[in-house]
């Protein structure tokens, strides 16, 4: 017999019949008839506040979600989760991100390994290749001091790093060689073209980030930037030039989890960063593939997004569910999801060094939880992952915010802010400005979670308001404030969406750690470049797909 599915259970069931009676009720009434409401939903823990008073729920709904955790054993996949079991079943492997920011003096055995001395010794390996660029002392092959560091990887070994060096731009460590750090990722190659087009090929070095090392988007940029480093830089130094095996030396880390794939490449053994399979892609910026988040904000920094992620994994694995940030913002999401119908989530974060958070979390969300398969093979029977999306909230109200206050879609949303900023800039003046500027982006989203949640009732209106005027409102949200955007309170952010998508995949009885719906995709470009290329045959194709090939032959001969 196999067990009950979990929207067979007691708690979703008690769920379902409360849902129908929540469904009538707009946000408004429920903050009318509850003062003190925003006390009563609101957590805090490691440098973030998370206000969850604007969801359509009240207590007993939370009590409930709550049942339901307990029911689908929450608790215990945690301590699973933490202590490195299996979680990972398709791969049959643990997912220890977290065991990446573990504390030197902390231990943890897994199946027989203490993991905490090999997670150091890699971040000591990355120390030292740190303070050889912020010395200026690695060179190129012409004997110049690097400056430039291209980071050439895609999905996991990209969006990481990218958003956390956008986020931590004014972390900047003072008095070292300047390193700038730019990423390139598109398998078409224009990221990389704009690159080559303006970086100095003696001063360039790229960074080959792949877990797997055969990704085909990596590997093609990382072929381009190797032809054309050889290109520009054999025969630089007069008739002998340069030697190109001191190009591929001085010129290319790699970072993965496969190092004979490395080495067979032509990366220099000990310029070979490497990292465990049991650290999904999507989970990895917390080591190797940090590299460089490293570089341009230095190691101590690096340090501390550890710590402060490191904190959120004390606070997941100890705070009880009711208290719990992620258990909470899933138990969130799972009611929208599940119960209210509400399958668009939309990230907007208040500050502009978030620039890339809403697409570091497309990925970590729908490609952990974009799954409609339980463990045990069955097709659930209810939603999973929402389609999530985001961007800048200032930006995003003069593109998509009309939908959210007046379209026809219900959507759930995150704001996401810093409650301080500018303290550091030395001039008085522009320091009031920017703090002027900042309450100002604060007025904004907190105007606009209002909005959303209240419609028409948050304004004071003498008569009826034409119909194209009328805001319905009801659009739950969540707001997250940090206490100022530091590597500390970062680093728990992105621990607190990590968590979130766990406990959700837990509910939900799929495996948030695998990604087998992109596999085909993959299979099929091959073939599909293979036509392109003449080198297969065009027959088997459907008539879509042969009509888009011609055309592509067409505009060739043309
Ligand atoms: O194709 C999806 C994926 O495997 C992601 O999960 C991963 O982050 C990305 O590709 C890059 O993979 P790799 O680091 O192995 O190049």
């Amino acid at each position: 017999m196999p067990h009950p599915t979990i929207d067979q259970c007691k708690a979703w069931q008690a769920l379902a019949e409360h849902a129908r009676e929540m469904c009538d009720c707009h946000l408004s009434e429920l903050f009318a008839g509850a003062p003190g409401r925003h006390t009563a939903f609101t957590r805090q823990a490691a440098g973030l506040t998370l206000d969850l008073s604007k969801q359509r729920w009240r207590d007993e709904t939370l009590e409930r979600l709550l049942d339901l955790a307990r029911e689908a054993e929450v608790p215990g996949a945690i301590r699973g989760l933490l202590a490195g079991e299996r979680v990972n079943r398709s791969e049959d492997r643990p997912a220890l991100h977290t065991a990446l920011r573990l504390p030197p003096e902390a231990s943890l055995v897994v199946e027989g390994e203490d993991l905490v001395p090999s997670v150091h010794a890699t971040l000591e390996r990355m120390a030292t290749m740190v303070e050889r660029f912020h010395a200026g002392q690695w060179r190129g092959a012409t004997g110049r001091a690097i400056r430039d560091v291209v980071n050439l990887g895609v999905g996991g070994s990209d969006l990481g790093p990218l958003m956390v060096t956008h986020a931590l731009a004014d972390y900047r460590p003072e008095g070292v060689h300047r390193i700038d750090v730019h990423f390139a990722s598109t398998m078409d190659g224009s990221q990389l073209a704009d690159y080559l087009a303006r970086l100095n090929p003696e001063t360039t070095l790229f960074v080959l980030s792949s877990k797997s090392f055969t990704t085909i988007d990596t590997l093609s940029n990382a072929r381009t930037a190797r032809d054309w480093l050889m290109g520009r830089l054999m025969g630089v130094n007069g008739e002998e030039g340069v030697d190109a095996e001191l190009v591929m030396r001085q010129h290319f880390i790699g970072v993965s989890a496969s190092p004979d794939k490395m080495h067979e490449w032509g990366i220099a053994e000990d310029h070979q960063l490497e990292f465990w399979e049991w650290v999904g892609g999507r989970y990895s910026l917390w080591g190797a593939i940090g590299l460089p988040i490293a570089l341009m904000v230095g190691m101590q920094h690096f340090r501390e997004l550890l710590a402060g992620a490191h904190a959120m994994d004390c606070h997941f694995s100890e705070a009880p569910l009711s208290d719990n940030l992620p258990v909470l913002l899933a138990l969130a999401g799972i009611w929208n999801v599940n119960f209210l119908d509400i399958r668009a989530h939309s990230i907007l974060p208040y500050d502009g060094r978030l620039e890339f958070f809403a697409a570091y979390l497309e990925q970590l969300e729908m490609e952990s939880n974009g799954k409609s398969v339980t463990h045990d093979g069955r097709e659930v029977g209810y939603s999973t992952c929402p389609v999530l999306w985001g961007q800048l909230g200032p930006n995003a109200q003069h593109a998509f915010y009309q939908l959210l206050h007046q379209g026809t879609q219900a959507v759930e949303c995150d704001f996401i802010a810093p409650l301080r900023r500018y303290d550091e800039v030395e001039d008085s003046a522009t320091r009031a400005h920017l703090k002027s500027q900042h309450r100002l982006a604060l007025a904004n989203c907190f105007a606009q979670s209002r909005v959303l949640m209240l419609g028409d009732e948050a304004i004071d209106d003498d008569g009826p308001r034409p119909v194209h005027k009328r805001y319905r409102g009801n659009q739950p949200s969540s707001t997250l404030l940090l206490e100022r955007m530091t590597p500390s309170t970062l680093g728990a952010l992105i621990a607190l969406y990590e968590h979130k998508v766990f406990v959700q995949a837990k509910i939900w009885d799929i495996n948030p750690f695998d990604q087998w719906g992109v596999e085909l995709g993959k299979e099929i470009a091959g073939e599909t470049r293979r036509i392109l290329e003449h080198q297969a045959d065009i027959a088997g194709m459907d008539d879509s797909t042969r009509g888009l090939i011609e055309a592509v032959w067409a505009a060739e001969r043309s």
